[in-house]
């Protein structure tokens, strides 16, 4: 956010705090293998020595990803990446939530998916809904900072009410459901998800469109991980049935009041975000949909 100050303390994370102790899910210090089943090859995985942190490696030969071993269904997913460095043209590191493609194959789906560069230029970040199997609802943003020198913070808020994709404390994204008025019937409400990230060769599309080509010469690409946080309500992972905890309760400030709508500061937060960051809004792209998605009328904020 460059120079601008922001002493205001989001309601939501204090919360988000707050309750961290008491509600189900992951805490930040369990370990890779409490919370992850690598999907793809396990040698492709390392974990640093205190299980804290977690490197995806992708060579010519093959990428990797992992996934948690639970599903959830609303609350706060967040976790802290730092992404392929130097020339990561091609690759693509993809960080999101899909419900259980086994049992029902019209997906639920959202995403995060960074766009690795040329080094030296610029990521960028994709976000995307998916309901019931059909996409097509992506944003993408540059971000105001090196994604690659540091780990960043990226959360998503899942309620009844919306969906928020956060960069750090910064909602880059709003995905209405106002569930009062007509909602959403391209909402994802009903099936809970597994978090999932993986670490891929995309350069058919990834980098300027696809005219820039993964230079495997400066492979393995690594992604690294670490404090994932589901403030959530773990599905149990063999049932069907609906966990106690999915309708609002005391614990789940997730779906409460403040959870609902974001307060004065991200509120401003996002306008700056929508003057400044966004390079792609499908909701504006009137050769894909001549009449705008119905969800693109219940917007209240401009990214
Ligand atoms: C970039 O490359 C240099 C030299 O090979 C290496 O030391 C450095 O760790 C790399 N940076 C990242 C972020 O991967
Ligand atoms: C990569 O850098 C080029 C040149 O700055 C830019 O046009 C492009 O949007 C950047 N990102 C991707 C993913 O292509």
């Amino acid at each position: 956010m460059g120079s601008r100050r922001r002493p205001w303390v989001s309601a939501l994370l204090a919360l988000a705090a707050i309750e961290l102790c008491c509600v189900h899910g992951a805490s930040a210090a369990a370990s890779f293998g409490d919370n992850f089943e690598i999907t793809g090859a396990e040698d492709h995985v390392k974990t640093s020595a205190d299980g804290q942190t977690w490197y995806l490696y992708l060579d010519q030969k093959t990428g990797v990803g992992f996934q948690t071993k639970q599903r959830y269904l609303f609350g706060w997913f967040s976790m802290k990446l730092k992404l392929v460095g130097n020339d990561s043209a091609g690759i693509v590191t993809a960080y999101y939530m899909c419900s259980d493609t086994d049992a029902a194959p019209q997906r639920d789906e959202l995403d995060f998916e960074f766009l690795g560069n040329r080094t030296g230029q610029p990521y960028i970040i994709q976000t995307n809904v998916y309901h019931s199997g059909v996409g097509g609802r992506e944003m993408r943003h540059s971000l105001w900072f090196d994604p690659t020198a540091d780990f960043h913070t990226y959360s998503i808020l899942w309620n009844a009410k919306h969906i928020v994709f956060f960069v750090d404390k910064v909602p880059i994204r709003v995905y209405p459901n106002d569930a009062g008025k007509p909602s959403n019937s391209f909402f994802p409400i009903a099936k809970p998800m597994y978090v999932f990230s993986s670490i891929w060769n995309a350069d058919d599309w990834a980098t300027r469109g696809g005219l820039e080509k993964t230079d495997w010469n400066k492979g393995p690409f690594v992604s690294s991980y670490r404090d994932f946080a589901a403030d959530s309500c773990a599905w149990p992972t063999d049932s069907g049935a609906p966990p106690a905890c999915a309708a609002a309760t005391g614990d789940s400030w997730w779906d409460q009041p403040p959870a609902w709508a974001l307060d004065e500061g991200q509120r401003e937060d996002s306008a700056w975000v929508g003057r400044n960051l966004v390079i792609y809004d499908y909701c504006g792209d009137r050769e894909r949909f001549p009449a705008p998605p119905e969800e693109c009328a219940l917007r209240t904020t401009a990214s």
